[in-house]
This record gives structure tokens, sequence and C-alpha cells, in this order.
């Protein structure tokens, strides 16, 4: 039988990666974060100073990178090229970036392809922006997470503070909202819901009720192993 393939999709700070962790320990997955795979790309293109408005160029690095993920003491390692990148990738500059990246195509192809092949054997749950609609549409559960902006810009600030990076409240709505903008609204995989995903609003719920609602539809569907 083909193992479980869970999709989880939503914008930043929206409580994705937490959940894929909790849900990959509680069930046995591997958890794959494709948004730092698109930051893993964002950070080389800038630590080999290219300009990342130039498409040619982003793309090539894109298609060249070796990509791997690990899942160790309940965290995604990110590894570049053999190279451990997990930190580097969620600085403020890689963040402010990463979005005009992700939106080439040439980019979304190369990693695209990666993630399928990770989610080929299932066993995976697999986070992003469009994990539901574009790159894993047969997915066994799919999920769309959302919060209010404002209770975002509060749980990536406590993030970036307890990672010891200086932001004001301010600075990081101001990103967040800048990112939805862009990232809703490009040509290519927009972020949305799809059609057959069961939303969660996370504004108001702590991390373990978000879990269970997901638990309790897998139960529901008889998809809980
Ligand atoms: O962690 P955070 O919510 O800040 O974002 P992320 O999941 O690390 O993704 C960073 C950026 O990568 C997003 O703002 C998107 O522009 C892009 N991304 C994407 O285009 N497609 C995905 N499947 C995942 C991320």
């Amino acid at each position: 039988m083909k193992r479980l393939v869970i999709a989880i999709d939503g914008p930043a700070a929206s409580g994705k990666s937490t959940t894929a962790k909790l849900l990959a320990q509680r069930l046995g997955l591997l958890p794959v974060d494709t948004g730092a795979m698109y930051r893993a790309v964002t950070l080389r293109v800038l630590e080999l100073g290219l300009d990342p408005h130039d498409e040619a160029r982003v793309t090539e690095v894109a298609r060249r990178l070796n990509i791997r993920q690990e899942f160790r003491d309940g965290t995604v390692r990110t590894f570049v090229d053999g190279r451990d990148v997990s930190e580097e990738i969620r600085t403020p500059e890689v963040t402010r970036w990463v979005s005009l990246v992700s939106s080439y195509r040439g980019v979304r192809e190369a990693m695209v392809a990666q993630q399928r092949a990770m989610a080929a054997r299932g066993g995976v749950v697999l986070e992003g922006r469009d994990i539901g609609t574009v790159v894993l549409p047969d997915a066994d559960l799919k999920v769309f997470m959302k919060a209010s902006a404002e209770e975002r810009a509060r749980r990536r600030l406590r993030e970036l503070q307890e990672k010891g990076i200086p932001a004001t409240f301010e600075e990081v709505l101001a990103d967040i909202q800048r990112r939805d903008r862009l990232d809703s609204s490009r040509a290519l995989s927009p972020l949305k819901k799809a059609e057959d995903a069961i939303e969660i609003d996370t504004t108001h719920l702590t991390i373990h009720e978000q879990v269970e609602r997901i638990l309790e539809e897998l139960r529901r569907r008889g998809l809980d192993p």
C-alpha cells in the first residue's frame, strides 16, 4: 500500500512548519519544508553576488543546486551541496528576495521536480504555497492554514527574537503583507486554497488544537495509520 501523503499550504507564519513537524512525529512521516528550498536558492544567489532580478542566472543556480533535507531531533535541517544552511536561510536578506526568486518558472520547475521525487514513495508531509494545487494534486489530505496578518507577525517576531535577529513588529508585519501580496498575485502557482483542501484558521488555536483538527480529519477519512 502506498504510504500517506499530506499537503499543507498557507501564507507566511500561518503555522505550517510546526504543524508539519508535529504531524510527522505523530504519524512517522518525513516532513518537507518547500519554502526552505526556495530560500536555499535565494541564499546561493546572494552569496554568489548575483542580481536576484537576473532570471536566467538565478534559474541556472536553481537547476545546479543539490538540496537535501533531514528530519533530526524534531527539526528539519536543509543542506545545500552538503552544507547545513538551516540558519542562514532565515535571515531578513533572504526573506526579502525569496518571493521574487520563487516567482521564476525555471526555478519552480527545478524545485517541483525535486519535491515530487521526495514524495514519490509516500510517507511524507510537504508544506508550502502550491503543494495541494500544483505539486501534489493527488495528496491524501490537503490542508490550507491561515491566520490574521497581525497574529502571524507576532509569531514571526517571537521566532526572530529567539534567534537573536533584531526586528520590529512593524517591519515584520510589512514583510508578511508584502509577501502575501506577491505570493498570491503571481502568475505561476499562486498561493491559494485547493478546492478539496480543508481550511484551518489558526488565529485563535493552539498548536495542539490545530494538529488535533488534522488528526481528526484523517481518522474521519479512515487514513489514520
Ligand atoms: O517560513 P515562511 O512562512 O516565512 O515562508 P517559507 O515557507 O519559508 O517560504 C518562503 C517563500 O518561498 C514564500 O514567501 C514564497 O514566496 C516561496 N514559496 C513558494 O513560492 N512555494 C512554496 N511551495 C513554498 C515557498
